[in-house]
């Protein structure tokens, strides 16, 4: 591991064409990457091994990209004003959501579950009480040694005999010690599924919840940092990082092998997984519940410009990115709109379906938030969502900023430390992870040229749907999506200019969905698309993207309310429709979706900041 760098993107200029023009040659994906798949995507023989993973071969080396050029060919970027959201985002002046000093008001998470009787890990999800003393502040350690996340497919043997070392001494730890892989697996638990309230901040009767919203990333990254530093300590090593599973890299696309089970007792081998998708199935950054049959290449070819989307298009602004605001006093069930940012409702909960296993009533492990993090994959998906937030802000364009607001930069979680002792930490310290002393090994970002292709261009499907297609504002809301919903929506403006661009961004909102907070529920969203979605994939700009919830429990109540928004400026550009007055809005159900309802379908230009 001596030549890793740092870096997440090159930055120096050796740059032949512009990387974003409209004219440059993106796609086709599967000519583009010539990814080599040597086995197709679903095969039948369970008993694959670690060593027969499939060979991907990637014959180029990602062009050097200028920073400059990604600012000016990626379109433009913005920041949610409160002021223009007024119907969308509910504004917040409150006070950061706060974790209890008093662990012991942890209560066991809510035992409604769908199938609460067969949960087989359990709802008692209540970290050990070791001391009365109230949490300390943590202060990061100054000049602590870096510890450097690999790749988990590039992984070395000694790496993977040193982190199984150091999960198996996590797993033969006492279950109610802080630091053993039950107490470890029931953080999740608790801060998702109702452990905890916000007593601390006025509001006993509302449960704490770090979904859904910009709490995800930095909850998240305060969870791996000392889960990894537990593991360090374990084995002595305080330079041990946990890998990252790269799914956003052909190489990476498949469950890492040293997952498997390799009839030795691997303790990273969790049994509670989706036993059809071993390699070489390659992962479905779509995947909606049912596989697709897609070939290990075709798989590919969408995959890479999902990334994209979820990166670029629909994550040009902080909202985008991070996911709504969420602050003491709002209700995770009731909040109108709990937005979950493009990576947590995209590739990250389409990995949690993907592995758990759907034969168990919960989807346990990962399928199911109260369960999720008893799968040591947990940890190792998470470092890329992880790494997702680190490449996002190195993309360097305007909108690409962390939350400034006091009451996410004060929001604050508590855990123990790897001395056993209890800190609260803050997001404001864990926006650097330098700082937080690890990062990445360095994983090429093909997806950064995957900007999707239209698949009808220029076929007037709006104007040819006005008087069959009902209009938007014709339509009774809220409106059940049971089957495949069609409407015409008008925009703000046509034919805007590059200027307008740059000064807003164009938005699709889809508000005010309610859904069954118990099931997975996923539903796509098409623009323009003539075939409702049937050949059209992730891999086409109609495809303006994806509504995905995890069933996660919630108290007495099943319902639960969120919106979503989608980047139209460069999905417009593509399928040359800048210039219509209205787009057809296709609303595909894929799962979970027979009693979901929608309050609101509406275009907004929304300023860059
Ligand atoms: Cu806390 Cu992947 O979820």
């Amino acid at each position: 591991m001596a030549s890793l760098t740092f870096s997440t993107l090159p930055t120096s200029t050796t740059i032949k064409k512009p990387l974003f023009s409209k004219t440059s040659s993106h796609l086709n994906q599967s000519h583009r990457f010539k990814v080599s798949c040597n086995a197709a995507a679903n095969n039948d023989d369970k008993t694959v091994k670690n060593s027969e993973t499939p060979k991907l071969i990637l014959p180029f080396e990602m062009q050097n990209v200028d920073r400059r050029n990604v600012l000016l060919g990626l379109g433009v970027g913005g920041l949610y004003g409160a002021a223009n959201l007024t119907t969308n985002i509910p504004s917040a002046f409150g006070i950061p959501i706060t974790a209890p000093d008093n662990i012991s008001d942890c209560v066991t998470a809510s035992s409604n579950l769908r199938n609460s009787a067969d949960a087989v890990r359990g709802l008692a999800c209540c970290p050990p009480v070791l001391s009365t003393d109230k949490p300390k502040d943590y202060v990061l350690p100054t000049n602590p040694v870096t510890r450097i996340r690999p790749a988990a497919q590039r992984a070395t043997s000694d790496y993977v005999a040193k982190y199984q070392q150091a999960i198996q001494a996590m797993k033969d730890l006492p279950d109610d010690h802080p630091h053993s892989w039950k107490q470890q697996g029931k953080i999740h638990c608790a801060y998702c599924n109702g452990g905890y309230s916000q007593g601390q901040t006025g509001h006993p009767e509302l449960q704490l919840q770090i979904h859904n919203s910009w709490l995800f990333f930095p909850f998240h990254r305060w969870y791996l940092y000392f889960y990894e530093k537990i593991l360090g300590k374990l084995i002595n090593d305080p330079s041990f990082a946990i890998p990252f599973w790269n799914w956003d890299n052909p190489t990476g696309m498949v469950l890492p092998g040293m997952f498997e089970d390799n009839g030795r007792n691997n303790p990273l081998f969790d049994p509670f997984r989706d036993a059809t998708h071993l390699p070489p199935t390659i992962f479905d950054i779509e995947y909606a519940g049912k596989d697709t049959g897609a070939s290990c290449i075709d798989q590919i070819g969408i995959n890479l410009p999902s990334m994209y989307r979820q990166m670029i298009t629909n994550a040009s602004d902080t909202t985008s990115f991070f996911g709504g605001e969420f602050v003491a006093g709002d209700d995770p069930l009731n909040k109108q709109f709990n937005v979950a940012g493009s990576i947590e409702a995209g590739v990250h909960t389409a990995a949690h379906r993907w592995v758990g296993n759907p034969r168990m009533a919960n989807g346990e492990d990962m399928g199911n938030f109260y369960s999720a993090g008893y799968d040591p994959l947990f940890y190792v998906h998470h470092a890329n969502v992880d790494r997702m937030w680190k490449i996002w802000k190195d993309v360097d364009r305007k909108g690409h900023k962390d939350p400034t607001a006091g009451d996410w930069l004060n929001a604050s979680y508590v855990f123990y430390d790897e001395n056993e002792n209890l800190v609260r930490v803050y997001n404001r310290d864990c926006v650097d992870v330098r700082k937080m002393g690890y990062d990445y090994e360095r994983s090429e970002i093909p997806w950064i040229r995957s900007r999707p292709t239209a698949h009808a261009k220029g076929a007037n499907v709006a104007a040819k749907s006005v008087g069959i297609v009902q209009k938007v504002e014709d339509v009774i809301f809220p409106l059940k999506l049971n089957k495949i919903v069609k409407v015409l929506v008008k925009r703000p403006a046509t034919n805007r200019t590059k200027e307008d661009k740059e000064k807003e961004n164009e938005l699709l909102f889809v508000n005010g969905i309610q859904f069954d907070g118990e099931r997975f529920v996923k539903f796509n969203v098409f623009v323009n698309d003539v075939d409702d979605g049937v050949e059209t994939t992730a891999a086409s700009s109609e495809f303006a993207g994806s509504f995905a919830q995890l069933p996660h429990n919630h108290g007495d109540k099943m319902l639960m309310r969120s919106g979503v928004a989608f980047g139209i400026t460069e999905l417009l550009e593509d399928i040359e429709a800048e210039g219509d007055e209205s787009i057809l809005v296709t609303l595909v159900p894929k799962t979970g979706c027979d009693e979901l309802t929608i309050s609101e379908i509406t275009i907004k230009l929304v300023p860059v900041v």
